[in-house]
């Protein structure tokens, strides 16, 4: 299939284009910075918010993962009038799926960005086309980046009672990728990380893995979101659930070789392990410094 991937240089996208070249795709990434198209990847140029480039972007695709964000701070501009500009140029294309991510919880604690998350749903889902609502719950990038923004101040503030569920963006383009190798589901679809940590616990294990040593000052965020939050309403039971922990993102265990890779791969150049033993010519000499073969004269 050919692939649209608006917010293909974002924090999900960088993942899900590989993820999608991987499963057999062509992919189309939309971007407001102009690139050169490298090897199966079309780079198209476009803005979500002036419309301009859309029209062309959509052009003969077979299904479009829309990312495009102007994030928390951004007042919903790609999510809101941006999701609608897509969606008409999209069904006038005869699109025939799209899948758009939201976050876990936009439907149960409506306030702040996530309103602007399940405003963006509705335009999606009343557009006509066939769709798959792909909702995940924070990845550990954007996590680890909230935290690195406090990491000057000399106390973190800590609510306790704010439970968070992170997942690792690696793991949610790989979703996003078998559902939209699967076609439309019209279905809302949650995806979570495989643990629930209360701040406290995330904030100690992000400390360790960076080495700074700050005390946790306990506060109590204000806002309905983060009542919603505390209340529990932005993780998610729904399986499958990705299985790398923030512990495992942040600090990754070494890898387990399997049988084959140790032999394989322990044995020096000059072992006997590694040079072919049946062939008489073939001989091998010297340790550290090398070996030669001696060829037939
Ligand atoms: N971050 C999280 O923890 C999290 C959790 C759950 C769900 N999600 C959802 O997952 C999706 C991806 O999030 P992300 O964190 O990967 O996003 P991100 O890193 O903030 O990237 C935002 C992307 O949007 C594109 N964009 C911004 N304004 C645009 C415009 N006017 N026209 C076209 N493209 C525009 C940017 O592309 P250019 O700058 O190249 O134009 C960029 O690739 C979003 O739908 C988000 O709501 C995120």
């Amino acid at each position: 299939m050919r692939i649209l991937v608006t917010g293909a240089t974002g924090t999900l996208g960088g993942a899900l284009v590989p993820a999608l070249l991987k499963a057999g795709h062509e992919v189309r990434a939309l971007s407001r910075t102009k690139r050169d198209g490298r090897g199966n990847v079309e780079w198209v140029w476009g803005d979500l918010i002036s419309g301009n480039g859309v029209r062309d972007a959509v052009d003969g695709v077979d299904a479009i993962a829309h990312l495009a964000t102007s994030g928390r701070r951004g007042r919903g501009a790609v999510d809101i009038p941006g999701t609608r500009t897509l969606m008409i140029l999209a069904h006038a294309a005869g699109v025939p799926h799209v899948l758009f991510t939201s976050m876990v919880g936009a439907d149960r604690a409506p306030y702040g960005h996530l309103r602007h998350k399940l405003e963006a749903e509705r335009i999606v889902e009343e557009s006509g086309l066939a769709w798959t609502i792909l909702r995940a719950t924070p990845f550990h990038q954007w996590l680890h980046e909230r935290l690195r923004a406090h990491a000057s101040l000399p106390a973190l503030p800590v609510d306790r009672a704010l439970p968070w569920q992170p997942v690792h963006t690696g793991e949610v383009a790989t979703r996003a990728a078998a559902l939209l190798s699967a076609g439309p589901t019209h279905r809302h679809l949650e995806y979570g990380g495989p643990q629930v940590l209360g701040t406290e616990e995330l904030v100690r294990t992000w400390l360790r893995a960076t080495g700074l040593r700050r005390p946790c000052l306990p506060v109590r965020y204000p806002g309905r979101l983060y009542a919603a939050q505390r209340a529990g309403h932005l993780t998610t039971d729904a399986a499958p659930k990705g299985e790398i922990t923030w512990h495992d993102y942040l600090m990754p265990p070494a890898p387990v070789l399997s049988d084959d890779f140790a032999s394989e791969h322990t044995a020096s150049p000059t072992s006997p392990a590694t040079q072919p033993e049946q062939d008489p010519d073939l001989r091998v000499y010297g340790g550290d410094e090398g070996y030669e073969r001696p060829t037939r004269s």
